[in-house]
């Protein structure tokens, strides 16, 4: 019988990371063919991903510019995608997330009557604007998708709410796959300065900021936020690796250069970055993926965000939802820095979003649904 083919397509760090342990895995599956195309819409910082997990795409759409627009970076990868449909012939195309090379690269599909694969389906925050444009690109992609890979349960009765009940997996998220590959105690950083912190002595705390509805006021707050708390606790020291838009390096910049003990530096590998979110105390982010896997590693996480389209945490009691306004971000983090029963209180390790068994779990649902396996993987359900 021939081998399903399966081209996944991703192009930001994130969708990288998280689609790293399924193309491993299905790669080890003889029934299936699994063929990568990125369309760099990150260049660095895509790059940085495929190389610590020695992923070499087949195709590389090569995309990114300064500052780009969501309109260019949709226009294009839809053009460029033609092209790669056309010669890579697929079977399955599975497209990540909630980005535009995820909308873009499934509307592609479609267009080309390809069955799409929605990996980390169902997450919703109810508000169009917010994250933007995620929200709205994770509804239209699952709008076009054919299998839903949804990491919870919840995720799954949000898609059920709106009437997407067929071929609807339960499957944890895979980035708890990907971090069960990383952390190490005895890692050495790359980035040799982090190698000469005493993580026991000196309390960390970790930040990053980059989402564009966060650009403007909610960005400016934040920034003068960790400026006043690094000036409060001096014997705390702040490590931001600072995305790289330009919007996000120039604000950061201008707010927290020159700071004793803030530590601006540029983006992470994944390997360090997992590895000092272990080391960490405490993570202040507006980012997804550091959601989940702060969690996962007993670290407390305060969300410099309105909303959140990953409650399981903050249901748990490990993520804070702090907002973008100075104040509560300041008496937030204030809390945790000066209240240990606080910090303790949110430091338990939980697992809501995964249990490192997310990629097997898909290759056997692609499997059902090709007609190769009688029978589809057992839901996660978090332990
Ligand atoms: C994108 C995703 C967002 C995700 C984020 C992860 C969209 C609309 N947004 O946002 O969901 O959370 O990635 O980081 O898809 N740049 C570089 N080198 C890189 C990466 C970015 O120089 O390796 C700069 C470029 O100037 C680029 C800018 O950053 O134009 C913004 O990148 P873009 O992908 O448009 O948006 P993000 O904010 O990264
Ligand atoms: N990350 C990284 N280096 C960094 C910052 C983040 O490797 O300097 C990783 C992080 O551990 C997580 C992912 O990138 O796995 C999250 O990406 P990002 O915050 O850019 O996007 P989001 O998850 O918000 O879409």
């Amino acid at each position: 019988m021939n081998k399903i083919r399966v081209l996944s397509v991703f192009g930001t760090r994130p969708e990288a990371i998280k689609m790293a342990p399924l193309v491993h895995a299905m790669a080890q599956c003889g029934e299936l063919e699994s063929l990568v195309c990125v369309t760099a819409q990150h260049r660095e910082m895509l790059d940085q991903v495929l190389q610590a997990f020695s992923i070499e795409p087949q195709y590389d759409l090569n995309i990114m510019q300064p500052s780009q627009t969501l309109s260019t970076i949709t226009v294009k990868a839809l053009e460029g995608l033609e092209q790669v449909f056309e010669q890579a012939k697929p079977d399955l195309v599975l497209v990540h997330g909630d980005t535009s090379t995820t909308f873009a690269a499934a509307l592609a599909a479609f267009y080309h009557r390809v069955s799409v694969g929605h990996v980390e389906a169902g997450l919703r925050s109810f508000d169009k604007y917010s994250p933007y444009p995620e929200e709205a690109n994770r509804r239209l992609t699952g709008v076009l998708a054919d299998l839903h890979f949804a990491p919870t349960r919840q995720n799954a009765l949000n898609l059920q709410r709106e009437g997407t009940v067929k071929n609807v997996f339960v499957t944890g998220n895979t980035v708890i796959d990907a971090l069960r590959t990383t952390v190490r105690d005895d890692y050495r950083f790359e980035l040799d300065v982090l190698n000469h912190l005493d993580y026991r002595a000196r309390r960390v705390v970790l930040l990053t900021a980059h989402r564009r509805e966060n650009y403007g006021r909610p960005m400016e707050n934040i920034m003068a936020a960790v400026r006043d708390l690094a000036a409060r606790y001096k014997d705390v020291l702040f490590v931001y690796p600072v995305h790289l838009s330009p919007y996000v390096q120039q604000t950061a910049r201008a707010a927290l250069s020159g700071l004793g003990n803030v530590l601006l530096i540029p983006p992470l590998g994944v390997l360090d970055m997992h590895n000092l979110m272990s080391r960490c105390y405490l993570v202040m982010t507006d980012s997804g993926g550091l959601q989940e896997e702060a969690p996962a590693l007993g670290k407390p996480v305060l969300v410099l965000r309105r909303e959140t389209e990953r409650p399981e945490a903050v249901q748990a009691g490990t993520v804070l939802l702090a907002g973008v306004e100075y104040a509560g971000i300041v008496s937030a983090a204030a809390r945790l820095l000066d209240d240990a029963d606080a910090w303790h209180a949110m430091s338990r390790a939980i697992n809501p979003y995964g249990d490192g068994r997310a990629c097997r779990r898909i290759v056997q649902d692609i499997l059902y649904c090709f007609g190769r396996v009688g029978a589809p993987a057992d839901d996660f359900v978090p332990q």
